[in-house]
């Protein structure tokens, strides 16, 4: 009888313990206003979804750092398009858009492919065509600013930095339109990274937790700078920007997405915490696996299990810390954690 009494304690104190840190939602870098939004919805009994929504808007809406939303990142034509994701762990719905044309709600879009249709990624002008049916409307994403930022590039800077290879002219010292070479050397032996950072080369990424313990993830980005149009990178791809699963948690990644989007750090995170991996651990493995093969990548994924434990891992951004964003039960104030990218290998 007593026994049994010390193990029904035992076990109350263990949900109140995993209770008490969900609700709870983490942003990639330093988008508070996405976490202050997102938690605003979660703190009253929203939907995780509809904070992640939420929550990737307020960043296309307020252009954050000039990588989300309408008017950053112009491709070679000049061009801003954006790719968004949204994933719903409780159902494994996945909504995405890829190369969005003149639409500047692209997650709001995305969340419309997940519930309006049965199809999980649009993309393109005829993602448009879609947004079109479901009510948005068609405006130009250029600004002022970006078309400053593509003048630039292709005038005074002969179209560097491009991501061309093998091409002719050559694509290091001139502007297209480029034709291949016939003989040219293995990718690999070529592959010089970007000079990247968060202002070039980076993607709003959430995970949040509900009151009721639904796991909802996504991203909303405009892309890398100077892309070659029709280009998309990892934040649309399910697995790879974001991945959201109710029986074990979810995680986002962020970075060099040409390359991160290989190795799918976002899954491969969430089946490390699913096999047992604490959160931190989870996210060192996502990144330790690019860095296998591309030692010179930069990028960062963060883990959250759904007992509302967070960790990050970062890679390749020097002496920088990798910021993230952090609002939880247990908090009066979201919290800025930072992560160093020089933590042991192993
Ligand atoms: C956050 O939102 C406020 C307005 O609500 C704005 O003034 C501020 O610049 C935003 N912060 C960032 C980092 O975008
Ligand atoms: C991160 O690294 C810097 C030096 O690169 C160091 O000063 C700082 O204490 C480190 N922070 C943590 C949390 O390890």
């Amino acid at each position: 009888m007593s026994r049994i009494c010390i193990f029904i304690t035992f076990m109350s104190v263990m949900l109140v313990n995993s209770e008490q840190n969900t609700p709870i939602v983490v942003t990639t870098w330093n988008f508070v206003n996405s976490t202050i939004t997102a938690w605003n919805i979660l703190k009253q009994g929203g939907y995780s979804l509809d904070a992640i929504e939420r929550g990737t808007s307020i960043c296309e809406e307020q252009q954050c750092d000039g990588t989300v939303g309408f008017g950053g990142s112009p491709d070679e034509d000049g061009e801003t398009t954006l790719d968004a994701l949204i994933m719903d762990g409780r159902t494994m719905n996945v909504g995405a858009v890829g190369a969005l044309r003149r639409i500047k709600r692209a997650a709001s879009v995305a969340r419309h492919v997940l519930e309006h249709t049965k199809h999980s990624i649009l993309v393109g002008e005829l993602a448009t065509q879609f947004a079109e049916q479901m009510g948005f409307y068609e405006e130009s994403l250029t600004t002022p600013d970006s078309k400053r930022l593509w003048l630039r590039w292709y005038y005074r800077n002969h179209c560097q930095p491009n991501f061309w290879m093998d091409v002719t002219p050559d694509p290091g010292k001139f502007c297209g339109p480029y034709s291949k070479l016939e003989n040219f050397g293995h990718k690999s032996d070529n592959w010089i990274p970007m000079k990247i950072n968060r202002f070039n080369h980076d993607t709003i990424g959430m995970v949040a937790i509900d009151r009721k313990g639904d796991v909802a993830a996504g991203t909303s980005t405009n892309g890398a700078k100077f892309k070659i149009p029709g280009r998309i990178g990892d934040s649309p791809i399910p697995g790879a920007g974001a991945y959201a699963d109710n029986a074990v948690g979810g995680a986002t990644a962020t970075g060099d997405g040409d390359i991160m989007l290989r190795f799918l750090p976002s899954f491969l995170a969430v089946e490390e915490m699913r096999r047992g991996a604490t959160p931190t651990q989870a996210a060192r493995t996502a990144i330790n696996r690019v860095a296998t093969h591309y030692p010179d990548f930069m990028g960062a994924v963060i883990a959250l299990n759904i007992d509302g434990v967070y960790g990050a891992a970062c890679h390749g951004l020097g002496d920088e810390p990798f910021p993230f964003v952090v609002q939880d039960i247990t908090m009066n104030k979201y919290k800025i954690e930072t992560v160093n990218c020089s933590w042991p290998l192993h």
